[in-house]
């Protein structure tokens, strides 16, 4: 079956999750060709959930020791999307994959739902860090998003309809709740393989979050380098990356169809903006929904 999305293209349900054509392309291309190797880091997000946030944390901590001074960072010059790829995105162009594969410590990012991930993923134990964020959040990212990427020929998307449609489940990979959960799931069952933190955490205590990520990551900070773990949290912050240049100017392009500009991925970077858009109601639907289907997981959120 299919349902309109949130911009003009379709989504599809396959195994269970929505996914665009463009999308669905790239998770087969993944599940054929990508081969994990052990020291492969993935970061796993949903849509909105964080993903250029964490791209530049995890880059920053993974290179750590190479980059002392602070303002040559290669950070500064490239953004989060292009230091830290898209796995389904670059998988379907062979060059780009190749040259990528290379690097000493291929850092890659994904929105693939856990049961859609290769089998290698799994048995390889490469490095997953999963990041969630409050749906009634994401759920205002994604709608902003949308509302800034649609053409404008189009008629106007309703807030409402978006909360309709991300309540049913359909949401680009979504059911957003199926997505959590799964991977919460594996981080129950293999915490030294999958690292599940939230936005919300690492807004509240970056120094914790940065420090337990590094550990996972096998990058510890040691007594003494504090300051460190401060460069990257501020080198990291939202102030900090919109203002790059960088940041400012360039295109991703996610497939040959599918160009959007850099700026568009730093709006607010607020935990709780839902308030300026959803009604009581709408949020009280959404923490229904949330406990409903992860309540009985253990999951606290
Ligand atoms: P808002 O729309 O609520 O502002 P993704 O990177 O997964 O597409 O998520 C985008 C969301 O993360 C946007 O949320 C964006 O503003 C926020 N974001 C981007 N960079 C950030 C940063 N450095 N710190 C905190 N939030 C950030």
């Amino acid at each position: 079956p299919k349902e309109k999305g949130w911009r003009t293209e379709h989504l599809y349900q396959y195994k269970s999750f929505w996914l665009s054509l463009g999308a669905l392309k790239g998770v087969k291309r993944t599940q054929q060709c990508f081969k994990a190797q052990p020291t492969d880091i993935l970061l796993a997000t949903s849509p909105k959930s964080g993903t250029t946030w964490f791209k530049a944390l995890i880059y920053a901590i993974m290179n750590r020791d190479r980059f002392d001074d602070i303002s040559s960072h290669p950070l500064l010059t490239k953004g989060p999307h292009d230091r830290v790829p898209f796995l389904e995105a670059i998988i379907q162009n062979e060059v780009s994959y190749n040259d990528y594969r290379t690097s000493s410590s291929p850092l890659f990012a994904t929105h693939i739902p856990y049961s859609l991930l290769p089998t290698s993923v799994k048995s390889f134990g490469c490095k997953i860090v999963y990041v969630f964020r409050d749906p009634k959040d994401v759920l205002v990212s994604n709608w902003n998003f949308m509302t800034k990427l649609r053409s404008k020929d189009l008629p106007s998307f309703p807030i409402e309809d978006a909360f309709d449609l991300f309540c049913k489940g359909v949401s680009h990979y979504g059911p957003f709740w199926d997505h959590v959960s799964d991977y919460w799931k594996a981080s129950l069952e293999n915490p030294d393989r999958v690292l599940f933190l939230t936005y919300e955490d690492m807004k509240k205590n970056p120094n914790v979050c940065v420090t337990k990520l590094a550990k996972f990551l096998d990058k510890s900070f040691c007594d003494g380098e504090e300051d460190q773990v401060q460069e990257i949290i501020k080198l990291c912050s939202f102030d900090n990356l919109r203002n790059l240049e960088v940041n400012q100017t360039g295109v991703q392009h996610f497939s040959s169809q599918f160009a959007i500009e850099n700026r568009h991925f730093f709006r607010k970077g607020e935990v709780g903006d839902w308030r300026n858009h959803l009604t009581v109601e709408m949020a009280q639907q959404l923490d229904q929904i949330t406990k409903q289907k992860l309540g009985g997981t253990g999951f606290n959120c």
